[in-house]
């Protein structure tokens, strides 16, 4: 994955018992190579030690405007710590934190330094529900809305109070992915709209039986990481995988189990859309009546199941393409790869088809590494053994070079 290696963030923490969560998401920064430095309330003290914060950070944690070192006073420049940051998320921010900043209150250094930034705040609300839904809360954080800031989603979930509802942080994960987009967005790829499909599809026989096959959906999750810190926004059509990344900003998920639900998600947004990546293995064939019941071996065969062709959602995207969308399709082959991956091009209209073989080894499904070619009009290109993450990475720079959208 990309380096964040001379990126700075700064990092607000304030009194919320997420702060406990922080010390993961400086520990992700730095292994990214982000400068980290953070600065916390008096409150955010009571959760979360801020000498844990600074041994992570390998930075001092910055709390008052005047700090004592042994008998020596000095001065917190707040105004160079704002100018220091390429980008400051306050997190947990409060509802206290959040109401002081839109009123212009200024009482602790993390208030003094958000108001003398220039740089982009980005907030992650953490509270209870009633509060987090309080006119004065939702009043404060469309404000910071509308002017520019950028408020991260608050998920729903179990919160401290022993109540559900939306007010919790986001996670860590998902607060180091909106860093991340932010700092290496890229001009290319920043709003474009993508469709991306990943995953098996999965047809049902009967209630306890269906059809599928080994796709992992590890692509689709790699391909998810590059585009949103490119600044893509996505709409995520998987079928069902254990390798996920829930709750990401720009990214609309639409889980589904059968192609013939992920042909309708993807012909539902596809005209609105720039791109179109199918890295999904698609179920060709699907079971022509489902049964209700289990089916008893006594009773039936699996000779008895007929079968109906799916839509070739690849092929009707490449149809219905207009002037300005581009569209990546895949080949999974285990035999006379180049020149199956050049009749798919032509016969379902893709731009471009990313070849790869299911019986080679470290490569295809279930793999974490692949053995790529890229088919396309320009002819062949043979990519070496590579992570399914970097093969992302260059799947998207390839696209950004050869697209001519
Ligand atoms: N694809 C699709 N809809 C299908 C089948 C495949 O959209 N019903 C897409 C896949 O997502 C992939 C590309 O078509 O991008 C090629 O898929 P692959 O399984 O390699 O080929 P098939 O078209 O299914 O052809 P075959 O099984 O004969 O190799």
């Amino acid at each position: 994955m990309s380096t964040l290696r001379g990126k700075r963030v700064l990092l607000g923490v304030a009194g919320g018992i997420a702060a406990y969560k922080i010390p993961f998401l400086v520990r992700q920064l730095r292994k990214s190579e982000a400068n980290v430095r953070v600065v916390v309330t008096h409150s955010a003290k009571e959760f979360v030690s801020p000498l844990v914060l600074a041994t992570l950070s390998e930075n001092p944690v910055e709390m008052d405007f005047v700090t004592n070192v042994s008998g020596k006073l000095s001065w917190n420049n707040h105004v160079k710590l704002a100018e220091w940051a390429d980008i400051i998320l306050v997190a947990p921010a409060t509802s206290n934190t959040i109401g002081k900043y839109v009123n212009g209150i200024c009482d602790n250094l993390l208030l003094a330094t958000l108001l003398s930034s220039k740089s982009p705040i980005f907030w992650a609300p953490a509270m209870d529900l009633d509060m987090f839904e309080n006119q004065a809360n939702q009043g404060n954080l469309n404000l910071l809305n509308k002017w520019g800031q950028t408020v991260l989603p608050s998920p729903f979930g179990d919160l401290a109070s022993g109540l559900v509802g939306p007010g919790r942080m986001a996670e860590p994960d998902n607060m180091y992915f909106a860093i991340r987009s932010y700092l290496l967005k890229d001009e290319f790829w920043y709003q474009k709209k993508v469709v991306l499909t990943s995953g098996p599809t999965r047809e049902a026989i009967d209630p306890v039986r269906f059809l599928s096959n080994n796709s992992s959906g590890q692509t689709g999750v790699a391909l998810i990481k590059a585009l949103v810190d490119r600044g893509a926004i996505v709409t995520w059509v998987h079928g069902p995988s254990h390798y996920h990344l829930a709750g990401m900003e720009n990214v609309t998920y639409k889980p589904v189990l059968t192609a013939l639900e992920m042909r309708d998600q993807v012909m539902s947004i596809w005209s609105e859309s720039d791109i179109y990546i199918g890295a999904a293995a698609v179920s060709d064939y699907r079971p022509k009546n489902s049964f209700k019941q289990k089916m008893k071996k006594r009773d039936m065969g699996l000779d008895s199941i007929k079968y109906e062709l799916n839509p070739d959602i690849l092929a009707e995207v490449g149809e219905n393409k207009m002037e300005g969308q581009y569209v990546l399709g895949f080949a999974l082959e285990t035999i006379n790869g180049e020149e199956e991956a050049f009749r798919k091009l032509k016969l379902k209209k893709a731009d471009a088809i990313v070849l790869n073989y299911a019986n080679q080894k470290k490569a295809g499904m279930n793999s974490e590494t692949n053995i790529i070619s890229l088919v396309s009009k320009d002819g062949n290109e043979n990519w070496p053994l590579l992570s399914k993450e970097l093969m992302a990475v260059e799947l998207l720079n390839w696209i950004k070079k050869h697209s001519k959208i």
